[in-house]
């Protein structure tokens, strides 16, 4: 397991997505509170970008800006059509202010 460096924790705006590349992966991280949700920023339906998509916080979900696939923060499963693939999620903590992130 490699434990990776995402920023810290008050960098990331609670409810809002960013892209952040990890080594050769590139991420959407969303912060709500003191959790952090790490998915692959790509849509299982086709090649599109997760990070500009819009989070309910409240339902703990990702809404792709393309054709509106939802999607699980917590476990990066599909909940809604057009996708039927989940989306590769990453362990996250927060350990001294700082996101890390486990990519295998
Ligand atoms: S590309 Fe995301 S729902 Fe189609």
């Amino acid at each position: 397991m490699n434990v990776v460096d995402a920023g810290a924790l008050e960098d990331f705006a609670d409810a809002t997505t960013r892209q952040v590349t990890l080594g050769d992966r590139v991420v959407v991280i969303v912060r709500l509170g003191d959790d952090v949700y790490v998915l692959d920023d790509r849509c299982s339906h086709e090649d599109f970008s997760l990070a500009r998509g819009t989070v309910d916080p409240d339902e703990c979900t990702i809404e792709c800006a393309r054709h509106g696939a939802l999607f699980s923060l917590k476990d990066g499963e599909a909940l809604t059509l057009p996708a039927t693939h989940p989306v590769r999620r990453y362990e996250a903590t927060v350990r001294d202010g700082r996101v890390e992130v486990s990519v295998a």
